[in-house]
């Protein structure tokens, strides 16, 4: 099999130059790409520079090298077509179907997936218009995903930035390998926990658990590929913020559980993959615990904490709403995890066994998920992407 193809359209946004990232990843990790910018892009990173990088012939217009058709040849023979940046212009143009130079060409002539990572200013991003035509496309099975909020052209913050370019290329490798064009989860809001709560002694200390936050982010990354809208609530997990998902930060459980609480009406499923300290210091001390010399340290009094999964599975804060609970043990597994199950009233359990070396931190799992109906699906051992993308295969079929 050949290398998957990929082109890459750059419209004219500032952000171009990222582009070019997210080339060099492209080809390093073994696709073919062909860069079609549009002339405003062209204002911003040159020609030779596209050419140079992908090795390949690099024009924003129709006419030339006419006889090989390029207009039709390079979306016909793609497996993906990522524009990155998306302009508020070229998503209009898009919407539209118009035609006008070889991107746009391009992007009525390919059958492969087709992912637009927009740029712009918040104004631009939120207007009517440009919300209409990222609709539309949607509606036609176009993969959008959300800008991020920070730093925009010159002083401005807000939503319209670029995501990280090595972000859209994790969601650029999602989408060709798993080779669908009909984006699954589209016109779905999940909402997934991700990280371990750390429940605080001191202004310095802290009770906390090993978990990474590599399963949720996992889950968020693959959800925004099959095209939901993604919140993902991080309990101090140090990763970068997967492009299209709305990363919300907290510390402790009694922040998590707020946070979830407040995103639960309007999400189709909550998959709750932080590891959730069941208990907390009964009181924190405002200044640093001191040693007391010749003296023993006081014994830490816990209480326990809301038990956020049980209680979200019990009230579904709205009707058809999946539930997923992750549990981590330490030994048997499976009587625990069906144990678990019944006692949070979810739908799914995800039960993985957990230990230093395993599970935490790794990029790999290995897991068996349970459902309310008695079913088990074995998932094994392979990236945390591969457990992440059965999960929600499993959540699509509740949807019904
Ligand atoms: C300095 C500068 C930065 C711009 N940045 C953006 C941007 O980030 N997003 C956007 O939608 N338009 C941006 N524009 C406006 C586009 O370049 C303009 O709409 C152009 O017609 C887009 O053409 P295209 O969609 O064919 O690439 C910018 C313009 C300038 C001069």
């Amino acid at each position: 099999m050949g290398k998957p193809k990929v082109v890459l359209g750059v419209s004219g946004g500032i952000a171009a130059y990222k582009a070019c990232e997210l080339l060099r990843r492209l080809t390093e990790s073994g696709h073919e790409v062909r860069v079609v910018p549009t002339a405003a892009a062209l204002k911003f990173v040159g020609a030779p520079t596209w050419a140079a990088l992908s090795g390949h012939p690099v024009s924003d217009e129709v006419w030339s090298d006419v006889y090989d058709v390029p207009h039709v040849r390079i979306g016909q023979s793609a497996d993906l077509v990522v524009v990155a940046p998306a302009t508020a212009d070229l998503l209009a143009k898009a919407a539209h179907g118009l035609a006008d130079d070889l991107l746009t060409n391009t992007l009525l002539t390919a059958r492969c997936p087709v992912l637009f990572a927009p740029a712009m200013h918040t104004e631009m991003w939120e207007h009517p218009a440009t919300q209409e035509n990222v609709a539309t496309l949607r509606r036609r099975g176009a993969l959008v995903i959300e800008p991020a909020v920070g730093r925009l052209t010159g002083v401005d913050t807000g939503k319209g930035r670029l995501p990280d370019p090595g972000e859209i290329f994790e969601v650029c490798r999602r989408v060709v390998a798993r080779g669908v064009d009909e984006p699954d989860l589209a016109g779905r809001h999940v909402v997934i926990s991700a990280g371990g709560t750390r429940e605080p002694l001191d202004p310095v200390r802290f009770l906390g658990n090993r978990s990474s936050g590599k399963q949720g982010y996992a889950l968020a990354r693959t959800a925004a590929a099959r095209g939901a809208r993604v919140t993902l609530l991080a309990a101090n997990a140090e990763l970068p913020d997967p492009a299209g998902v709305d990363v919300i930060r907290v510390g402790t459980a009694v922040q998590l559980r707020e946070a979830v609480l407040k995103a639960a009406p309007e999400a189709d499923a909550l998959v709750m993959a932080a590891a959730v300290a069941d208990f907390r210091p009964a009181t924190y001390a405002g200044g640093k615990i001191k040693k007391q010399d010749g003296r023993e340290p006081e014994p830490v009094a816990l209480v326990r904490n809301p038990d956020i999964l049980a209680e979200i599975s019990a009230e579904r804060a709205r009707p058809g709403q999946v539930v997923v609970g992750f549990a981590a043990e330490t030994d048997d597994v499976l009587t625990n995890g069906r144990a678990k199950l019944a006692r949070k009233g979810c739908d799914l359990l995800v039960v993985n066994e957990v230990g230093e070396r395993k599970t935490f931190g790794s990029e790999e799992n290995e897991a068996l998920v349970l459902g309310a109906d008695g079913s088990e699906t074995p998932v094994p051992y392979g990236p945390k992407e591969a457990l992440a993308d059965t999960v929600w295969d499993l959540v699509v079929a509740r949807f019904g």
